[in-house]
């Protein structure tokens, strides 16, 4: 996924080897991880692909099968990594990492304690983050998932940068040999007001704390326990919207508000003829636009704090 090199330089290898993890892309709702073995031979829908054919083929090749079908094999990066690992737990998909990761103002070098991991989707993304010289320290109480995403930062070739321990970090907090070295803490567990103390021990003067809930009555919760030492305490949700967009023909969606494809919204096609002197005309193909109907509603609440500054 991200080759670090002892000398801590990212490597970004661009042409597939025997044992390199690939994404088998269909379309976006239909892929898979595959570890490629010359020997093997991947059998689906299409038909059945030689592996030995997609050695030293650039990441992002279209490749055939023996019925003239296709896939794409992409590089795996941890937005594709999200869509693909096995659910161990529920996890954290792209929108809400982006916004953590922003928040968190995670960059490369910085120490980022977690807790818990549960199928590793979001430290996959702070690996990517704090690489090729910072450290991710995650943690779950569960040994049989903090072994597997273990197995998986391997396989994804992450493990330099991430280390996973097995605690109760409600109950014990994190280690204390992290007290006051970490640049973000991020919390995805069922009490995090247990955890938040010791997460603002942990935390760097000015370092920012997320924590993850799906529900309101644990952001009211650990809100109030956060009030005693940090300050800029927001809570977000992050809904978002997918939209279809293609060419279509204006008279046969006039007026359509929902269901099928819809026109672009009227404001919207005026700004984007200006200055053009385009017209429109009645039956003329124009660029259409329609919310997808696979939207994603809530997924949980984040709340962002950033550490008091004592002195
Ligand atoms: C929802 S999952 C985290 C998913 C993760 N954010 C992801 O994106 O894949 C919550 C995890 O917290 C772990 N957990 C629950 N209570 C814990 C505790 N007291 N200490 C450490 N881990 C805990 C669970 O075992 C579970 O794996």
């Amino acid at each position: 996924m991200l080759l670090v090199d002892p000398t801590k330089k990212i490597s970004f290898k661009r042409c597939i080897s025997d044992g390199d993890l690939v994404i088998v892309y269909e379309r976006h709702d239909s892929m898979k991880a595959v570890k490629v073995c010359e020997s093997s031979v991947l059998q689906n829908r299409f038909g059945a692909f030689k592996q030995s054919d997609w050695i030293g083929k650039p990441f992002g090749s279209k490749v055939l099968s023996n019925k003239g079908g296709f896939v794409y094999l992409l590089a795996p990066t941890p937005e594709l990594w999200t869509l693909v690992l096995s659910h161990r737990t529920q996890i954290l998909y792209i929108a809400d990492i982006s916004l953590v990761i922003m928040y968190l103002e995670i960059i490369p070098g910085c120490l980022v304690l977690e807790s818990g991991t549960g199928s590793g989707s979001l430290t996959t993304s702070l690996a990517r983050a704090v690489a090729p010289s910072g450290h991710v320290y995650t943690f779950d109480f569960h040994e049989q998932r903090a072994a597997s995403a273990r197995e998986d930062f391997e396989r994804t070739g992450l493990s330099s940068l991430v280390t996973v321990g097995v605690r109760d970090i409600q109950g014990e907090g994190f280690p204390d040999e992290f007290s006051g070295r970490a640049d973000s803490v991020f919390l995805d567990l069922p009490q995090p007001w247990l955890a938040i103390p010791s997460a603002g021990k942990m935390l760097k003067q000015d370092g920012v704390l997320c924590s993850f809930s799906p529900c309101i009555e644990q952001v009211q919760r650990s809100s109030e326990i956060l009030r005693s030492n940090f300050t800029d305490i927001r809570t977000f949700e992050v809904l978002l919207r997918m939209y279809e967009v293609r060419e279509g023909k204006t008279d046969c969606c006039q007026g359509d508000e929902g269901g099928s494809l819809g026109s672009l919204p009227r404001k919207r096609r005026q700004r984007s003829n200006e200055g053009s002197n385009a017209q429109e005309i009645p039956g003329s193909p124009t660029v259409m636009a329609r919310p997808s109907g696979e939207a994603r509603g809530h997924t949980g609440y984040l709340t962002f704090a950033r550490l008091k500054c004592l002195s």
